[in-house]
Protein backbone atom coordinates (compact mmCIF):
# COMPACT_ATOMS: atom_id res chain seq x y z
CA UNK A 1 0.00 0.00 0.00
CA UNK A 2 1.19 3.29 -0.83
CA UNK A 3 0.65 5.42 2.19
CA UNK A 4 0.99 8.92 -0.19
CA UNK A 5 -1.93 8.27 -1.92
CA UNK A 6 -4.06 5.40 0.38
CA UNK A 7 -7.71 6.52 0.93
CA UNK A 8 -10.34 4.73 2.82
CA UNK A 9 -12.67 3.07 0.41
CA UNK A 10 -15.49 0.87 1.70
CA UNK A 11 -18.15 -1.27 -0.26
CA UNK A 12 -19.73 -2.30 2.86
CA UNK A 13 -19.20 -2.81 6.67
CA UNK A 14 -19.46 -5.38 8.38
CA UNK A 15 -19.06 -6.91 4.73
CA UNK A 16 -19.85 -11.06 4.81
CA UNK A 17 -16.39 -12.34 6.40
CA UNK A 18 -16.14 -9.86 8.59
CA UNK A 19 -19.07 -10.97 10.03
CA UNK A 20 -18.38 -14.26 9.81
CA UNK A 21 -15.28 -13.75 12.05
CA UNK A 22 -17.41 -11.61 14.34
CA UNK A 23 -19.96 -14.55 14.71
CA UNK A 24 -17.18 -17.21 15.33
CA UNK A 25 -15.77 -14.77 18.02
CA UNK A 26 -18.09 -14.51 20.18
CA UNK A 27 -19.21 -17.76 20.42
CA UNK A 28 -16.89 -18.29 22.97
CA UNK A 29 -15.76 -14.55 24.17
CA UNK A 30 -17.06 -13.31 27.56
CA UNK A 31 -18.80 -9.97 26.56
CA UNK A 32 -16.29 -6.98 26.38
CA UNK A 33 -15.83 -3.43 24.67
CA UNK A 34 -16.19 -4.35 21.29
CA UNK A 35 -17.33 -0.89 19.62
CA UNK A 36 -18.12 -2.37 16.33
CA UNK A 37 -17.54 -5.14 13.57
CA UNK A 38 -14.21 -3.93 12.20
CA UNK A 39 -12.09 -7.41 11.37
CA UNK A 40 -8.54 -6.07 10.62
CA UNK A 41 -6.66 -8.54 8.51
CA UNK A 42 -3.37 -8.43 9.48
CA UNK A 43 -1.66 -10.39 6.23
CA UNK A 44 -3.30 -7.38 3.89
CA UNK A 45 -2.02 -4.18 2.99
CA UNK A 46 -1.46 -1.40 5.70
CA UNK A 47 0.72 1.82 5.99
CA UNK A 48 0.95 4.55 8.75
CA UNK A 49 -3.07 5.04 9.50
CA UNK A 50 -4.66 2.80 7.23
CA UNK A 51 -5.53 -0.89 7.01
CA UNK A 52 -7.47 -3.56 5.19
CA UNK A 53 -10.36 -5.33 6.90
CA UNK A 54 -11.25 -9.20 5.83
CA UNK A 55 -13.37 -7.94 2.96
CA UNK A 56 -10.81 -5.98 1.65
CA UNK A 57 -12.39 -2.51 2.67
CA UNK A 58 -9.89 0.24 3.45
CA UNK A 59 -10.07 1.91 6.76
CA UNK A 60 -8.44 5.41 8.58
CA UNK A 61 -7.70 4.54 11.68
CA UNK A 62 -7.90 7.37 13.86
CA UNK A 63 -8.19 5.03 17.38
CA UNK A 64 -4.47 3.31 16.88
CA UNK A 65 -5.72 0.47 18.95
CA UNK A 66 -6.78 2.89 21.11
CA UNK A 67 -3.46 4.35 21.35
CA UNK A 68 -1.63 0.73 22.00
CA UNK A 69 -0.56 0.62 18.02
CA UNK A 70 1.25 4.17 18.54
CA UNK A 71 3.07 4.38 15.09
CA UNK A 72 -0.20 2.92 13.44
CA UNK A 73 0.75 0.21 10.59
CA UNK A 74 3.60 -1.20 9.37
CA UNK A 75 5.95 1.12 10.69
CA UNK A 76 8.80 0.79 8.03
CA UNK A 77 11.52 0.79 11.29
CA UNK A 78 10.03 -1.85 13.17
CA UNK A 79 8.50 -3.44 10.14
CA UNK A 80 12.50 -3.94 8.85
CA UNK A 81 13.71 -5.37 12.95
CA UNK A 82 10.63 -7.49 12.98
CA UNK A 83 12.00 -9.19 9.63
CA UNK A 84 15.25 -9.58 11.02
CA UNK A 85 14.13 -11.44 14.00
CA UNK A 86 13.24 -14.95 13.97
CA UNK A 87 11.03 -15.37 16.71
CA UNK A 88 12.20 -17.62 19.39
CA UNK A 89 10.08 -20.40 20.96
CA UNK A 90 9.32 -19.32 23.76
CA UNK A 91 8.56 -16.18 22.73
CA UNK A 92 6.86 -15.42 25.79
CA UNK A 93 9.15 -15.92 28.79
CA UNK A 94 9.10 -16.20 32.49
CA UNK A 95 11.13 -13.05 32.45
CA UNK A 96 11.04 -12.18 35.70
CA UNK A 97 12.08 -15.20 36.96
CA UNK A 98 15.23 -15.47 34.19
CA UNK A 99 16.88 -12.84 32.18
CA UNK A 100 17.21 -12.64 28.21
CA UNK A 101 19.48 -11.33 25.69
CA UNK A 102 19.00 -10.72 21.81
CA UNK A 103 22.26 -12.00 19.58
CA UNK A 104 25.14 -9.62 19.51
CA UNK A 105 26.22 -6.85 21.29
CA UNK A 106 26.30 -6.30 24.75
CA UNK A 107 23.52 -4.15 26.55
CA UNK A 108 24.52 -0.84 25.18
CA UNK A 109 24.15 -1.76 22.15
CA UNK A 110 22.36 -5.59 21.60
CA UNK A 111 21.30 -6.49 18.01
CA UNK A 112 17.68 -6.74 19.44
CA UNK A 113 16.79 -4.93 22.71
CA UNK A 114 14.41 -5.92 24.97
CA UNK A 115 13.37 -5.47 29.01
CA UNK A 116 16.84 -4.64 30.12
CA UNK A 117 17.05 -1.78 27.29
CA UNK A 118 12.91 -0.83 27.68
CA UNK A 119 13.70 0.02 31.44
CA UNK A 120 16.90 2.22 30.71
CA UNK A 121 15.02 3.79 28.13
CA UNK A 122 12.29 4.67 30.38
CA UNK A 123 14.32 5.60 33.30
CA UNK A 124 16.58 7.94 30.99
CA UNK A 125 12.88 9.71 29.84
CA UNK A 126 11.34 9.90 33.55
CA UNK A 127 15.17 11.36 34.82
CA UNK A 128 13.83 14.75 35.24
CA UNK A 129 11.79 13.05 37.98
CA UNK A 130 14.21 11.57 39.55
CA UNK A 131 12.45 7.84 38.68
CA UNK A 132 15.05 5.62 37.97
CA UNK A 133 13.35 2.42 38.40
CA UNK A 134 10.89 0.43 36.98
CA UNK A 135 8.45 -2.48 36.92
CA UNK A 136 7.43 -4.28 33.83
CA UNK A 137 4.17 -5.86 33.52
CA UNK A 138 1.97 -7.19 31.16
CA UNK A 139 -1.22 -4.02 31.10
CA UNK A 140 -2.40 -1.10 32.20
CA UNK A 141 -4.34 -2.09 35.06
CA UNK A 142 -1.42 -4.29 36.40
CA UNK A 143 0.86 -0.96 36.53
CA UNK A 144 -2.04 0.60 38.19
CA UNK A 145 -2.11 -2.07 40.90
CA UNK A 146 1.82 -2.01 41.18
CA UNK A 147 2.13 1.36 41.55
CA UNK A 148 -0.42 1.70 44.36
CA UNK A 149 1.20 -1.46 46.05
CA UNK A 150 4.75 0.20 46.41
CA UNK A 151 2.79 3.34 47.60
CA UNK A 152 1.12 1.60 50.07
CA UNK A 153 4.46 -0.43 50.98
CA UNK A 154 6.44 3.02 50.50
CA UNK A 155 3.97 5.24 53.39
CA UNK A 156 2.52 2.54 55.33
CA UNK A 157 -0.92 4.46 54.36
CA UNK A 158 -3.72 2.52 53.69
CA UNK A 159 -5.73 5.20 51.83
CA UNK A 160 -5.70 6.52 48.54
CA UNK A 161 -7.67 10.25 46.90
CA UNK A 162 -9.24 9.83 42.98
CA UNK A 163 -11.07 11.61 41.19
CA UNK A 164 -14.32 12.22 39.45
CA UNK A 165 -14.21 10.56 35.79
CA UNK A 166 -10.99 8.50 36.47
CA UNK A 167 -10.65 5.38 35.01
CA UNK A 168 -7.61 3.27 35.86
CA UNK A 169 -8.41 -0.14 34.94
CA UNK A 170 -10.01 -3.24 35.97
CA UNK A 171 -8.36 -5.60 37.99
CA UNK A 172 -10.42 -4.97 41.50
CA UNK A 173 -7.26 -2.90 43.01
CA UNK A 174 -7.68 -1.03 39.95
CA UNK A 175 -10.83 -0.31 40.04
CA UNK A 176 -11.30 0.63 42.84
CA UNK A 177 -9.91 4.14 42.02
CA UNK A 178 -12.33 3.96 39.26
CA UNK A 179 -15.02 6.94 39.17
CA UNK A 180 -16.14 7.00 35.50
CA UNK A 181 -19.25 4.51 34.68
CA UNK A 182 -21.24 2.75 37.54
CA UNK A 183 -21.02 -0.48 34.57
CA UNK A 184 -17.35 -0.76 35.92
CA UNK A 185 -17.76 -1.05 39.45
CA UNK A 186 -21.06 -1.94 40.19
CA UNK A 187 -21.37 -4.80 43.03
CA UNK A 188 -17.86 -5.28 42.72
CA UNK A 189 -15.84 -4.96 46.26
CA UNK A 190 -13.81 -2.15 46.87
CA UNK A 191 -10.14 -2.06 48.23
CA UNK A 192 -10.95 -0.17 51.48
CA UNK A 193 -10.27 3.67 51.73
CA UNK A 194 -10.85 5.30 48.40
CA UNK A 195 -11.72 8.97 48.85
CA UNK A 196 -12.37 10.87 45.93
CA UNK A 197 -12.91 14.52 44.98
CA UNK A 198 -13.80 16.16 41.76
CA UNK A 199 -11.36 16.61 38.88
CA UNK A 200 -11.34 20.50 37.58
CA UNK A 201 -11.25 20.49 33.77
CA UNK A 202 -12.25 24.24 33.11
CA UNK A 203 -9.26 25.65 31.84
CA UNK A 204 -8.99 29.37 31.53
CA UNK A 205 -11.59 29.84 34.28
CA UNK A 206 -10.33 31.52 37.35
CA UNK A 207 -10.69 29.00 40.30
CA UNK A 208 -12.69 31.79 42.32
CA UNK A 209 -15.70 31.43 39.91
CA UNK A 210 -15.09 28.15 38.20
CA UNK A 211 -18.23 25.68 39.00
CA UNK A 212 -16.24 22.45 39.23
CA UNK A 213 -16.99 21.72 43.01
CA UNK A 214 -13.02 21.62 43.79
CA UNK A 215 -12.42 24.51 44.67
CA UNK A 216 -14.13 26.32 47.52
CA UNK A 217 -13.91 29.63 49.69
CA UNK A 218 -13.64 31.72 46.64
CA UNK A 219 -10.99 29.94 45.11
CA UNK A 220 -8.39 29.89 47.97
CA UNK A 221 -9.08 26.52 49.13
CA UNK A 222 -10.47 23.07 47.69
CA UNK A 223 -12.49 20.07 49.13
CA UNK A 224 -9.63 17.68 49.29
CA UNK A 225 -7.53 20.40 51.12
CA UNK A 226 -10.19 20.77 54.08
CA UNK A 227 -10.39 16.45 54.01
CA UNK A 228 -7.12 16.61 55.05
CA UNK A 229 -7.31 19.79 57.26
CA UNK A 230 -5.84 18.11 60.46
CA UNK A 231 -8.35 20.49 62.70
CA UNK A 232 -11.26 20.50 60.34
CA UNK A 233 -10.93 17.77 57.84
CA UNK A 234 -11.97 13.87 58.44
CA UNK A 235 -9.35 12.21 56.33
CA UNK A 236 -5.72 12.00 58.66
CA UNK A 237 -2.75 12.77 55.94
CA UNK A 238 -0.50 10.14 57.59
CA UNK A 239 -2.79 7.48 56.58
CA UNK A 240 -2.91 8.48 52.58
CA UNK A 241 -0.61 6.35 50.60
CA UNK A 242 -1.02 8.35 47.66
CA UNK A 243 -3.19 10.91 45.02
CA UNK A 244 -3.46 9.06 42.07
CA UNK A 245 -4.71 11.51 38.41
CA UNK A 246 -4.71 10.73 34.91
CA UNK A 247 -3.07 13.84 33.81
CA UNK A 248 -5.46 13.82 30.90
CA UNK A 249 -8.91 11.93 31.74
CA UNK A 250 -9.38 8.94 29.08
CA UNK A 251 -12.42 7.12 29.64
CA UNK A 252 -13.87 9.66 30.96
CA UNK A 253 -14.23 11.87 28.42
CA UNK A 254 -10.99 13.60 27.58
CA UNK A 255 -11.12 15.96 30.19
CA UNK A 256 -8.02 17.95 30.39
CA UNK A 257 -7.11 19.52 34.25
CA UNK A 258 -6.83 22.75 34.46
CA UNK A 259 -3.36 24.33 35.82
CA UNK A 260 -4.95 25.32 39.30
CA UNK A 261 -6.14 22.04 39.78
CA UNK A 262 -2.91 20.76 39.55
CA UNK A 263 -0.86 23.29 41.73
CA UNK A 264 -3.51 22.34 44.11
CA UNK A 265 -2.75 18.72 44.09
CA UNK A 266 1.11 19.28 44.03
CA UNK A 267 0.47 21.82 47.09
CA UNK A 268 -0.99 19.24 49.16
CA UNK A 269 1.05 16.90 47.82
CA UNK A 270 4.49 18.86 49.59
CA UNK A 271 2.71 19.70 52.65
CA UNK A 272 1.64 16.32 53.68
CA UNK A 273 4.44 13.63 51.75
CA UNK A 274 1.71 12.11 49.92
CA UNK A 275 2.73 10.55 46.49
CA UNK A 276 1.74 11.54 43.41
CA UNK A 277 0.77 9.15 41.29
CA UNK A 278 0.33 9.82 37.27
CA UNK A 279 -1.75 7.24 35.48
CA UNK A 280 -0.05 8.30 31.68
CA UNK A 281 -1.19 4.48 30.37
CA UNK A 282 -3.86 6.23 27.95
CA UNK A 283 -1.89 9.93 27.66
CA UNK A 284 1.64 9.23 27.49
CA UNK A 285 4.42 8.03 25.11
CA UNK A 286 4.43 10.95 23.19
CA UNK A 287 0.18 11.16 22.85
CA UNK A 288 0.38 14.70 23.73
CA UNK A 289 3.25 16.23 21.88
CA UNK A 290 5.10 15.59 25.51
CA UNK A 291 6.67 12.25 26.34
CA UNK A 292 4.55 12.24 29.20
CA UNK A 293 1.68 14.39 29.44
CA UNK A 294 2.04 15.21 33.01
CA UNK A 295 5.07 17.15 31.20
CA UNK A 296 2.54 20.05 30.66
CA UNK A 297 1.54 20.65 33.87
CA UNK A 298 3.04 22.06 37.17
CA UNK A 299 2.82 18.71 38.79
CA UNK A 300 5.82 16.50 39.65
CA UNK A 301 4.47 12.72 39.81
CA UNK A 302 6.64 10.35 42.32
CA UNK A 303 4.71 7.06 40.32
CA UNK A 304 4.51 7.09 36.44
CA UNK A 305 2.19 3.89 35.56
CA UNK A 306 2.43 3.31 31.56
CA UNK A 307 1.24 0.93 29.28
CA UNK A 308 -0.84 0.37 25.46
CA UNK A 309 1.90 2.52 23.21
CA UNK A 310 4.70 1.29 25.37
CA UNK A 311 3.32 -2.42 24.37
CA UNK A 312 3.87 -3.62 28.14
CA UNK A 313 2.96 -2.30 31.40
CA UNK A 314 5.38 -0.26 33.57
CA UNK A 315 5.24 0.98 36.89
CA UNK A 316 7.98 3.73 37.43
CA UNK A 317 9.12 5.30 40.87
CA UNK A 318 12.88 6.11 42.14
CA UNK A 319 14.38 2.94 43.87
CA UNK A 320 13.83 3.80 47.21
CA UNK A 321 9.97 3.49 47.00
CA UNK A 322 10.07 -0.28 45.57
CA UNK A 323 9.88 -2.82 48.09
CA UNK A 324 13.22 -3.69 49.12
CA UNK A 325 12.71 -7.28 49.85
CA UNK A 326 12.41 -9.70 46.73
CA UNK A 327 9.05 -11.28 46.00
CA UNK A 328 6.77 -8.24 46.97
CA UNK A 329 6.85 -7.82 42.99
CA UNK A 330 6.90 -10.53 40.00
CA UNK A 331 4.80 -11.49 37.35
CA UNK A 332 5.53 -14.63 35.36
CA UNK A 333 5.33 -13.10 31.87
CA UNK A 334 5.99 -9.52 33.12
CA UNK A 335 9.09 -8.37 31.51
CA UNK A 336 9.15 -11.59 29.66
CA UNK A 337 7.30 -11.26 26.59
CA UNK A 338 10.59 -10.90 24.26
CA UNK A 339 8.19 -9.64 21.08
CA UNK A 340 6.63 -6.71 23.24
CA UNK A 341 9.95 -5.35 24.45
CA UNK A 342 11.41 -5.19 21.27
CA UNK A 343 8.44 -3.59 19.99
CA UNK A 344 8.64 -1.16 23.17
CA UNK A 345 12.10 -0.18 22.65
CA UNK A 346 11.83 0.25 18.59
CA UNK A 347 8.44 2.66 19.31
CA UNK A 348 10.71 4.60 22.01
CA UNK A 349 13.05 5.20 19.16
CA UNK A 350 11.14 5.58 16.75
CA UNK A 351 9.55 8.53 18.33
CA UNK A 352 12.90 10.66 19.49
CA UNK A 353 14.34 9.83 15.79
CA UNK A 354 11.23 10.84 13.61
CA UNK A 355 11.05 13.66 15.89
CA UNK A 356 7.44 12.59 16.58
CA UNK A 357 6.78 14.63 19.77
CA UNK A 358 7.21 17.80 17.66
CA UNK A 359 4.97 16.23 14.74
CA UNK A 360 2.15 15.35 17.60
CA UNK A 361 2.34 18.92 18.80
CA UNK A 362 1.78 20.63 14.93
CA UNK A 363 -0.55 18.05 13.53
CA UNK A 364 -2.53 18.26 16.84
CA UNK A 365 -2.87 22.24 16.24
CA UNK A 366 -3.97 21.51 12.67
CA UNK A 367 -6.48 19.30 13.80
CA UNK A 368 -7.78 21.71 16.01
CA UNK A 369 -8.04 24.13 13.45
CA UNK A 370 -10.09 22.12 10.94
CA UNK A 371 -12.15 21.16 13.77
CA UNK A 372 -12.87 24.80 14.85
CA UNK A 373 -13.60 25.92 11.55
CA UNK A 374 -15.85 22.68 10.28
CA UNK A 375 -19.35 22.93 10.63
CA UNK A 376 -20.10 20.15 13.52
CA UNK A 377 -24.21 20.24 14.46
CA UNK A 378 -24.28 19.40 18.06
CA UNK A 379 -21.01 19.55 19.05
CA UNK A 380 -20.49 21.17 22.45
CA UNK A 381 -16.72 21.19 22.68
CA UNK A 382 -13.79 20.52 20.72
CA UNK A 383 -10.37 20.08 23.12
CA UNK A 384 -7.13 18.14 22.67
CA UNK A 385 -3.76 18.13 23.51
CA UNK A 386 -1.33 17.01 20.89
CA UNK A 387 -3.05 13.90 19.28
CA UNK A 388 -5.00 12.95 22.48
CA UNK A 389 -8.25 15.14 20.80
CA UNK A 390 -11.57 15.18 21.25
CA UNK A 391 -15.24 16.55 20.42
CA UNK A 392 -17.98 16.17 22.97
CA UNK A 393 -21.73 16.29 21.41
CA UNK A 394 -25.16 17.21 22.96
CA UNK A 395 -26.48 13.46 23.13
CA UNK A 396 -24.88 10.08 23.06
CA UNK A 397 -27.42 8.78 20.71
CA UNK A 398 -25.90 11.19 18.16
CA UNK A 399 -22.39 10.90 19.74
CA UNK A 400 -22.96 6.88 18.77
CA UNK A 401 -24.28 7.82 15.44
CA UNK A 402 -21.75 9.99 14.50
CA UNK A 403 -19.18 6.71 15.15
CA UNK A 404 -21.34 4.55 13.46
CA UNK A 405 -21.63 6.90 10.22
CA UNK A 406 -17.85 7.47 10.33
CA UNK A 407 -17.03 4.36 10.09
CA UNK A 408 -19.33 2.98 7.16
CA UNK A 409 -17.41 5.68 5.43
CA UNK A 410 -13.67 4.03 6.45
CA UNK A 411 -12.81 6.21 9.65
CA UNK A 412 -12.37 4.27 12.82
CA UNK A 413 -13.08 6.44 15.92
CA UNK A 414 -13.95 5.84 19.52
CA UNK A 415 -16.22 7.06 21.81
CA UNK A 416 -15.09 7.81 25.36
CA UNK A 417 -17.30 9.78 28.37
CA UNK A 418 -20.94 9.55 28.04
CA UNK A 419 -21.36 11.74 24.84
CA UNK A 420 -17.75 12.57 23.65
CA UNK A 421 -15.79 11.28 20.25
CA UNK A 422 -11.74 10.99 20.43
CA UNK A 423 -9.20 10.86 18.20
CA UNK A 424 -6.04 9.11 18.60
CA UNK A 425 -4.42 8.68 15.37
CA UNK A 426 -0.89 7.38 14.99
CA UNK A 427 2.03 9.99 16.21
CA UNK A 428 3.22 10.15 12.53
CA UNK A 429 -0.24 10.79 11.25
CA UNK A 430 0.59 13.23 7.94
CA UNK A 431 -0.98 16.82 7.18
CA UNK A 432 -3.21 14.97 4.04
CA UNK A 433 -4.19 12.66 6.44
CA UNK A 434 -5.11 14.98 9.45
CA UNK A 435 -7.22 16.97 6.58
CA UNK A 436 -8.68 13.79 4.82
CA UNK A 437 -10.12 12.46 8.25
CA UNK A 438 -11.37 15.61 9.83
CA UNK A 439 -13.66 16.25 6.48
CA UNK A 440 -14.94 12.25 6.67
CA UNK A 441 -15.51 13.36 10.11
CA UNK A 442 -17.30 16.72 9.39
CA UNK A 443 -19.32 14.85 6.33
CA UNK A 444 -20.40 12.07 8.85
CA UNK A 445 -21.43 14.71 11.45
CA UNK A 446 -24.00 16.58 8.87
CA UNK A 447 -24.74 13.21 7.69
CA UNK A 448 -25.86 12.31 11.26
CA UNK A 449 -27.92 16.15 11.24
CA UNK A 450 -29.92 15.20 8.22
CA UNK A 451 -31.09 11.85 9.50
CA UNK A 452 -31.98 13.27 13.31
CA UNK A 453 -33.80 16.07 11.81
CA UNK A 454 -36.34 13.85 9.86
C1 LIG B 1 -5.94 5.83 31.84
C2 LIG B 1 -6.02 4.33 31.83
N1 LIG B 1 -5.60 3.65 32.89
C3 LIG B 1 -5.62 2.29 32.92
C4 LIG B 1 -6.11 1.57 31.85
C5 LIG B 1 -6.12 0.07 31.90
O1 LIG B 1 -5.24 -0.46 30.97
P1 LIG B 1 -5.38 -1.99 30.49
O2 LIG B 1 -6.64 -2.06 29.68
O3 LIG B 1 -4.15 -2.24 29.68
O4 LIG B 1 -5.45 -2.82 31.70
C6 LIG B 1 -6.58 2.25 30.73
C7 LIG B 1 -7.14 1.50 29.59
O5 LIG B 1 -7.88 2.00 28.78
C8 LIG B 1 -6.54 3.66 30.71
O6 LIG B 1 -6.95 4.36 29.65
Amino acid sequence: MDRASAEPSVRSVPGARASRWVEAHHEHAAPSTHVYEFVWDHTAPAAGPFCTDVDGNVLLDFTSHVGAAPLGYENRRIREKLDAFDVPDPAKIAGQDFYVAGGEGGPAEPEFPGPTQLQDRLADRSSDYGLDTVFLSNSGAEAVENAIKICYDDTGGRRGITFEGAFHGRTLGALSLNRSKQVHRHTFPDVGGIVDAPYCDDAGTDPGTCDCGFFVDGGDSSVLRRKLDPNAGHLPADEVAYIIVEPIQGEGGYRIPSDPFLEELSDLAALHDIPIVVDEIQSGIGRTGDFWAVDHGPIEPDVIASAKALRVGATIADSDTFPETEGRLSSTWGAGDVLASLQGVLTLDVIEEENLLANATARGEQFLDLLADADLPGAVDVRGRGLMLAVEFDEKERRDAIVRECFERGLLLLGCGYSTIRFLPPLDVREREVSMGVDTFADAVQAVRGVREH
